[in-house]
């Protein structure tokens, strides 16, 4: 079956981004000229997602306001005759059917995903949290949709990550299937050093069956006192099995304040407009380090 519809979760705190993230969700902050969730809406467009459903909190209206038309805006675009910026931005109002949700109290990203019970239906679907931007040629959900196609079962995308990450990510219990699938039969979220399981982690993908609500509306709060997705899908790993995809591209944490300066070095060392000043600048300021 097809993955026809994506969730993307953006209530969180931020409180690691304060305070940058005080009055505007952490899934606005830029890379070079995009705000993340640009990157993520894109990702899942390219995947052949065609309806999206982001659950917000405070700062909906901006994120609302930036998939939708700006006639203003336009009007002078047009007037001055900048094509290209007009077109880009009127292609940016009709990337996809965007749905937007509150999640009205923050009690975890397990809670914002059960929000969307109802939009879902009875589908398979995309979770694509929103401070996880992946780059790369392929978009990462569609290597994971392409894995629960062929696979048949739920899947994460995950990377190896080190032991200091580890502990405040989740570790999964894997068995490597071939070259990027991995068959995931346990996990858990916020190990210890002693009860990880490997250093492979769920980093920012999924794509779910529907059973995941029921599990959702049963599973008690873990850590930090909040509904945590990977207590509910550690009870599907063991009794039906997921499946990993160690996805291709590069994973950027807009949850934290060094992923974001990654994300803008290196995806401005790529922009067209950025890239050769970038590297110019760079290379003088390496030599005062
Ligand atoms: P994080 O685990 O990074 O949570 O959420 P957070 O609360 O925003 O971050 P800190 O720890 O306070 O800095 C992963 C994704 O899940 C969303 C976040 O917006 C982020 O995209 N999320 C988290 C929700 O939508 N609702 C929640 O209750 C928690």
């Amino acid at each position: 079956m097809k993955i026809k519809k994506a969730i993307i979760p953006a209530a969180g705190l931020g409180t690691r981004v304060l305070p940058a993230s005080k009055s505007m969700p952490k899934e606005m902050l830029p890379i070079v000229d995009k705000p993340a969730i640009q990157y993520i809406v894109e990702e899942a467009v390219k995947a052949g997602i065609t309806d999206i459903l982001i659950i917000t909190n405070r700062g909906k209206g901006i994120i609302e306001d930036h998939f939708d038309h700006s006639i203003e805006l336009e009007n002078m675009l047009e007037k001055r005759g900048r094509t290209d910026t007009l077109k880009e931005l009127n292609e940016l109002a009709n990337l996809a059917n965007i749905y937007y949700l509150r999640q009205k109290e923050t009690r975890g990203l397990g809670d914002a995903v059960l929000r969307a019970k109802e939009f879902v239906g009875g589908e398979p679907f995309a979770v694509l949290y929103g401070d996880d931007v992946i780059v790369g040629e392929i978009p990462a959900i569609k290597e994971l949709c392409e894995a629960y196609e062929n696979y048949g079962k739920s899947v994460v995308g995950i990377k190896e990550v080190s032991d200091e990450l580890i502990v405040k990510y989740s570790s999964m219990k894997v068995t490597q299937l071939d070259d990027k699938n991995y068959d995931i039969t346990d996990m858990i979220e916020k190990p210890s050093l002693e009860t990880k399981f490997s250093n492979f982690s769920i980093l920012g993908r999924c794509v779910l069956e529907n059973e995941i609500f029921d599990i959702l509306e049963r599973t008690p709060l873990g850590v930090g006192n909040e509904l945590q997705l990977t207590d509910a899908m550690k009870e599907i790993a063991i009794t039906k099995g997921m499946v990993g995809v160690d996805f291709s591209g590069t994973r950027y944490d807009m949850g934290n304040k060094f992923g974001i300066l990654k994300a803008n070095i290196e995806v401005g060392l790529t922009h067209p407009e950025t890239k050769d000043e970038l590297r110019e600048y760079i290379k003088d300021l390496a030599k005062t380090l």
